[in-house]
């Protein structure tokens, strides 16, 4: 674990960071709430911080997209661009450029950027995984990664240090991995130390999706996440607040508010912060008229926020990107022909803030409305 760390040389932070044209892309100048609509959008609330996922090549391309995020946004975490396996393709290349575009676009328009996302199964490079494998694993190879992200953004007001950890199908409730085969369920702790090392003053999360819903999974899942982060708390990492993902989904049954509010006081009781990370909504059900698939994501939208913003503790909320064009959800091919959609239509799952034309939908109204009905503790 006390490994020495190899740092990078500065020639290969530069082809980094020189390696995209992004800085020009971004370099225009943008107004401030310039949307047409004319209304406040959710920047700068007073109690807690709106925010969402984004990507600068997208923020380059649409200026709707940006100028939304202007309106609406106080942080923006970056979608893709911050995962092990885009940073670091092979052992000696550091690839930067996207994101330092969006650190460069954050900073020059007072936002911040959070850190998403250090280490997550999904996202592991295959030359690390390769290597992990061998047995005797060192990790001064997850060190010095850790070490060259974190460190080359000092502002970075949190960091998502472990991405989904949890999975209740295996004995321990750990999810297996590159890393954990490598170093055992310690990794956790270990790669949280070692980002304190280079970001001394960043709150330190980890984040986890499922835990909204009134079913066995999502309540095994609760209760594993609440004895892991007692037992990194036990022995003292430095583990700082809890990210809870929230990726609703209308097929997943009711939300169990009174669970999630439990589960929340637990975790506050640990003296954690916790954040709404990556706010969606999935849609099962493509027969109703388009208002109506609004008003029913809104609704649940609106049913996840109240519980959870009654918690002071929770300090803000970030969707999983502003546009449904370009979320990651996609109607899945069953739902879609259960709802009698025709094969080949182009359908959209509606679960974002804005419309493919950068509208604005009941979801929207439902989040501006949670966040500002927030009272003072
Ligand atoms: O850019 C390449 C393209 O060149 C290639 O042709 C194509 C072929 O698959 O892949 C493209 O990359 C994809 C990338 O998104 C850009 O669209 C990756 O395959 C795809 O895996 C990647 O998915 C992202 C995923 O994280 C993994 O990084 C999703 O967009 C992103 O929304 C998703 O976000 C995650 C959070 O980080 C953690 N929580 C769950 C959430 C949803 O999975």
């Amino acid at each position: 674990m006390a490994a020495a760390l190899r740092t990078f040389g500065r020639r290969e932070i530069l082809k980094g960071a020189l390696a995209a044209p992004l800085y020009a892309l971004l370099s225009g100048t943008v107004a401030k709430g310039s949307q047409e609509s004319g209304e406040k959008g959710m920047r700068d609330l007073p109690l807690r911080y709106f925010g969402s996922a984004a990507r600068a090549e997208w923020l380059g391309e649409n200026r709707k997209l940006r100028e939304a995020v202007l309106k609406d946004c106080s942080c923006v975490t970056p979608e893709i661009g911050m995962n092990w396996a885009a940073i670091q393709p092979t052992r000696d290349t550091l690839e930067f450029g996207s994101l330092d575009a969006l650190a460069v676009f954050a900073r020059k328009h007072g936002l911040a950027m959070h850190g998403h996302t250090l280490i997550w199964d999904q996202t592991i490079p295959a030359w690390a995984q390769a290597d992990m494998s061998k047995g005797d694993a060192d990790w001064s190879l997850v060190g010095r990664y850790l070490a060259a992200a974190v460190s080359r953004y000092p502002s970075v007001p949190q960091w998502n240090v472990v991405n989904e950890p949890i999975d209740t199908e295996h004995p321990d409730g750990l999810k297996r991995s590159a890393v954990y085969d490598a170093f055992g369920p310690e990794y956790i702790g270990m790669a949280l130390d070692e980002v304190r090392r280079h970001a001394p003053k960043a709150k330190l999360i980890i984040n986890e999706y499922s835990l909204e819903y009134a079913n066995p999974v999502d309540k095994a899942r609760r209760n594993r996440l609440v004895r892991l982060l007692e037992g990194l708390l036990s022995e003292g990492r430095p583990l700082d607040g809890l990210g809870m993902q929230a990726h609703l989904d209308l097929g997943k049954g009711p939300m169990d508010q009174k669970a999630i509010s439990a589960f929340l006081r637990e975790v506050v009781g640990m003296g954690l912060d916790i954040y709404v990370t990556e706010l969606d909504v999935k849609e099962r059900d493509f027969r109703p008229s388009r208002a109506a698939r609004d008003r029913l994501v809104a609704d649940e939208a609106r049913r996840f926020l109240d519980v959870a913003l009654a918690e002071p503790a929770v300090k803000g909320v970030v969707t999983w990107g502003m546009s449904d064009d370009g979320s990651w959800l996609v109607p899945d091919e069953a739902d879609l022909r259960a709802s009698g959609v025709a094969p080949g239509a182009r359908t959209l799952n509606r679960g974002l803030p804005y419309d493919r034309d950068m509208r604005p939908k009941p979801m929207y109204s439902a989040i501006r409305d949670a966040l500002a009905e927030v009272r003072a503790a």
